[in-house]
């Protein structure tokens, strides 16, 4: 995939175009915060938020997408449907939250956050409802495993058009991400830095000083080159532009497989399989 400008976006199964890179905003809470990263971030050229109920920041990131004053056509929101809002009824009531949250009368894309046993199929055919309705363009989920969609599979009126699953070079998921494109499945990498767990790695060190480019930088377009999407967080005005400026340069064939090299199934979020058993993040 060739990927030269962060407005590049890939066409989803149902026909909706997503930016490749996008913004994170976990762990981005206070008003003051969010709004200088936003608008630090709209400056550098991201065009796609990802927030969830779970980051408890909704408000805070309409609030500071309003202040910008752009059109709503221009940017691209993702949310996600926590645990315990998951079932029938209640997930289509959280779509409703998040739209208000958002001040928008629409959203881009909602993921199931993580798969529960128990309302599994309910708060997916909710997903398809809120779809239907057009208050959601595109459906997806999150920390799905080959066997969740599989699934999935069996009742789906229709199945996901993204899974955004933990990836990094310490835990590269390369099956999960092969059969996420076989199945027509956009892969988002979240925590694509694995935060900052991979940035002091030497094999990537040496990779960054060849190009004149930072550790991020160099893990960010792996992730771009091998077809995975990416949301890089960071509340940090120089590292939100760094974390932009990945269109100048290339990974050589070489310098991609060292980079796979790397893998070590090391995650920094948990096993899905748990979550999916008990019901919620610990
Ligand atoms: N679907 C899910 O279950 C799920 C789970 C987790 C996250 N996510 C999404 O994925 C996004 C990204 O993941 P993440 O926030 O966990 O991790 P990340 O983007 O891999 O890393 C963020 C951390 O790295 C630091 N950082 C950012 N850019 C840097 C740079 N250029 N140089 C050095 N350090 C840098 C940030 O610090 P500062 O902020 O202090 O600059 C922050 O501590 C989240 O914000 C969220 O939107 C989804």
């Amino acid at each position: 995939m060739k990927i030269q400008s962060i407005r590049d976006t890939v066409t989803l199964a149902d026909g909706q175009k997503m930016p490749m890179e996008g913004f994170g905003t976990y762990k981005l809470v206070s008003q003051d915060v969010m709004d200088r990263a936003i608008k630090t971030a709209w400056e550098s050229g991201y065009r796609l938020f990802d927030t969830a109920q779970f980051y408890h920041n909704e408000k805070q990131l309409g609030n500071a997408l309003q202040k910008l004053n752009v059109p709503r056509d221009q940017y691209f929101l993702t949310t996600k449907i926590p645990e315990p809002k998951q079932g029938y009824q209640s997930t289509l009531k959280a779509v409703d939250e998040s739209l208000a949250n958002l001040q928008t009368d629409y959203l881009n894309l909602v993921l199931i956050h993580w798969p529960i046993h128990s309302e599994f199929f309910n708060t997916w055919r909710a997903l398809e409802k809120a779809k239907a309705d057009g208050k959601v363009k595109s459906i997806g989920v999150s920390n799905y495993h080959r066997t969740h969609l599989e699934y999935l599979h069996t009742q789906a009126k229709e199945m996901p058009v993204v899974n955004q699953i933990e990836n990094h070079p310490y835990l590269s998921q390369q099956p999960m991400v092969d059969f996420d494109r076989q199945s027509h499945i956009v892969t988002p990498a979240w925590s694509p830095m694995g935060r900052g767990a991979v940035l002091n790695d030497p094999t990537i060190g040496k990779i960054a000083k060849a190009h004149g480019k930072s550790t991020a930088q160099i893990v960010l377009r792996w992730h771009l080159q091998r077809g995975v999407a990416i949301i890089p967080k960071s509340k940090t005005p120089s590292r939100i532009k760094e974390n932009a400026d990945l269109y100048d340069f290339q990974l050589s064939n070489h310098e991609i497989k060292m980079m796979n090299g790397l893998n070590r199934n090391q995650r920094t979020g948990d096993d899905p399989e748990l979550v999916y058993e008990i019901e919620h993040q610990y």
